[in-house]
């Protein structure tokens, strides 16, 4: 039998009975979906059973106070998802004549339903065919395709949301959808699934590579780290300025960059001057400094985004070790670094 399927027969043997199952109506299945967005089963039933008494259609809901919505959604946590809800409730009955949408795009227009909230309605109340993505269809097919791709990142949703879209059984997207999400809820848990009872050990590929454990991979979202680079150009009675080679590990490992003043924050001329008079790349006096680029410029890395000002820095005398600006285009930079002078030295 193939995973589709198999998926189905186990779902018809092993579903729990739950009140949103039994049910076509869309406004019923979207409460539910809202209110078991970041909670679980056990937590949202009696609050979906509550509701649903209270509010038994979109326009009991809609001519609710806000403050009853929310004293009913007590308890559940994310207070805008119960806000949306009543407003949404408001636009179904007065804007749209009190019906409900009829297909995935038009519910996706709805404010607080996204893709997923979308297909899930669409699916499970009209039986159109598109695919349900949440977590637990991630981990499903991450496994038994051994599927690396790391979830979080901005195309794992379009490949997965396409192989589920090409498992889909036509005219079966309602008890898919609901067979592959309760098939990661019961059986492909996140933590100790128990793959020797499971129904397609036969052909899962993670457990046949023994990487059950690995998959699906969520890579944590590197922090994006902010860094400012004030650039001294030099310039001495001979037009020579400084060079250095960075040596240390990291970004641009032996790359040549002028002399840096590396801060939190960018910095005017005075606080420039202060801060270069603290160092020593230079014994010169300082005649003059002046920013070149006015306008910042951002250079985008993987795990960095530097803002760059270069600096102009005229000195009396000859500088020691100073080097003919003609000849500085020579050495190897950082793009950013060799854009910026091929400009100005042009
Ligand atoms: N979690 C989110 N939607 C669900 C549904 N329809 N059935 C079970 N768990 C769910």
């Amino acid at each position: 039998m193939n995973f589709s399927n198999a998926l189905i027969v186990w779902y018809l043997q092993n579903k729990r009975d739950l009140p949103w199952r039994n049910t076509l109506n869309p406004y019923l299945i979207w409460l539910s979906e809202i209110i078991l967005q970041q909670t679980r089963v056990a937590q949202g039933l009696p609050y979906f059973l509550c509701f649903a008494e209270r509010f038994p259609t979109v326009f009991d809901l809609a001519n609710a106070d806000e403050e009853e919505v929310l004293k009913l959604w007590q308890g559940l946590g994310y207070y805008s998802r119960a806000r949306n809800l009543h407003k949404t409730a408001k636009i179904i009955v007065f804007d749209l004549n009190g019906k409900f949408p009829k297909n995935y795009n038009e519910l996706l227009k709805l404010k607080g339903v996204g893709e997923y909230t979308a297909a899930a309605i669409a699916s499970f109340a009209y039986n159109e065919n598109v695919p349900v993505v949440d977590g637990n269809v991630f981990r499903v097919l991450a496994r038994y395709f051994d599927i690396e791709t790391d979830i979080a990142s901005s195309n794992a949703k379009k490949e997965f949301r396409a192989l589920a879209s090409k498992l889909l059984p036509n005219g079966k997207a309602n008890q898919f959808n609901q067979a592959i999400m309760e098939f990661g809820a019961l059986q492909c848990v996140p933590k100790n699934p128990n793959c020797e009872i499971c129904v397609l050990n036969n052909s899962c590929l993670a457990l046949k590579n023994k990487k059950v454990t690995q998959l699906p991979v969520k890579l944590k979202k590197t922090k994006i780290q902010k860094r400012v680079f004030n650039y001294l150009i030099f310039r001495d009675e001979d037009k020579n300025t400084l060079l250095q080679k960075r040596t240390q590990k990291g970004i641009w490992h032996n790359l040549y960059e002028f002399p840096l003043i590396e801060t939190f924050e960018d910095i005017n001329d005075f606080e420039t001057l202060e801060l270069i008079q603290n160092q020593s790349f230079i014994v010169n006096e300082i005649q003059n400094i002046r920013l070149i680029n006015p306008v910042k410029i951002t250079h985008k890395l993987s795990h960095q985004h530097l803002s760059v000002s270069f600096w102009e820095v005229s000195v009396a005398g000859k500088i020691k070790d100073g080097i003919d600006c003609d000849s500085v285009l020579k050495f190897p930079f950082p793009i950013v670094i060799y854009n910026f002078i091929s400009k100005i030295w042009e």
